[in-house]
């Protein structure tokens, strides 16, 4: 093929109906995935974005006091934050006014920051469409500038490295799972241990001896375990749960259950019955 193949005949546009162009053309918000700690649950796809000195990267910390554990996973994997680079504020606070406050100055320092031109990174521990605040920074951009670009580097989540980590299937053949944030209380799990073969427990840190409770009245501690900073230098792993009972965990923590005396219902297997119908019609082909 010839590279006059290539290339597309444009109309020259028609003086004064040319379109207004933009000053500078804005940049892209990326919510870029790291995997739960490992820096070798990188995808190639952040690697590159995460490689460009031309960007912005944006990270979450949960105080400014605080270190951030997404930016740690970076540094670990030997990158270098480019000239630009700074945390955003998302709180740990169940006050709807507070957190919409922040999102919202998150959001407005994003946006202002894609108005230079640069494309912005917001680095998102685990994956950036799984329980992350990468959701809401989105959100509230899209809600300030409905033409906001944003694109969304999926990754590795904390569960399915935890699986990995402790040799466990997340799911097999005909397996039911559950991805429940345990604030949803211990009536709620209850009820979710007879539907699912497995539960995947997260932000278990404030009601961990509740249901480490549960779990030895319905006789699961065997079939459970538990796991803090799944794949990072500080990664615990717990395979006697009960052990932890009265314990502090890190927020990072999360319970990987299965039910192997759950009752399944009739389950309908195989290929669907040809009717007469479409039999005769197959003979006649
Ligand atoms: C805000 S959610 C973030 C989920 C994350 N985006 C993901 O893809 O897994 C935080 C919860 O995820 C779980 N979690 C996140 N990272 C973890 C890790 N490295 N080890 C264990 N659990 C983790 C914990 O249950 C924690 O309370």
């Amino acid at each position: 093929m010839t590279e006059g193949n290539l290339n597309t005949v444009r109309p020259e546009p028609v003086e004064g109906l040319r379109q207004a162009q933009p000053e500078r053309t804005r940049g892209t918000l990326y919510g870029v995935s790291l995997g739960p700690g490992d820096p070798g649950l990188i995808t190639r796809r952040a690697w590159a974005l995460l490689e460009r000195a031309d960007t912005v990267w944006t990270y979450p910390v949960r105080s400014l006091r605080k270190e951030s554990y997404v930016l740690d996973i970076a540094l670990r994997a030997g990158l270098t934050p480019p000239a630009r680079h700074q945390s955003l504020l998302f709180p740990m606070t169940h006050d709807v006014e507070k957190l919409a406050r922040h999102w919202l100055k998150a959001a407005e320092t994003v946006r202002d920051l894609l108005a230079t031109g640069q494309d912005v990174l917001f680095l998102v521990e685990g994956d950036a469409s799984t329980y992350a605040s990468f959701c809401y920074l989105a959100r509230v951009l899209r809600e300030l500038d409905s033409a906001a670009q944003i694109d969304i580097v999926p990754g590795v989540t904390s569960f399915n490295a935890a699986c990995a980590r402790l040799q466990m299937p997340l799911s097999e053949q005909d397996d039911t799972i559950a991805i429940v944030p345990a604030a949803y209380g211990i009536a709620a799990v209850e009820k979710m241990l007879d539907d699912f073969d497995t539960l995947v427990l997260m932000k278990v840190k404030p009601l961990l001896d509740d249901l480490i409770d549960l779990l030895a009245r319905r006789g699961l501690l065997a079939h459970s375990r538990f796991i803090e900073k799944a794949g990072s230098p500080e990664e615990r792993i717990v395979h006697d749960v009960a052990a932890l009972k009265g314990s502090k965990v890190n927020y990072l923590s999360l319970l990987l259950v299965k039910n192997p005396e759950r009752e399944r219902g009739e389950m309908i297997r195989g290929c669907r019955k040809k009717t007469t119908v479409e039999l005769e019609e197959e003979t006649q082909k």
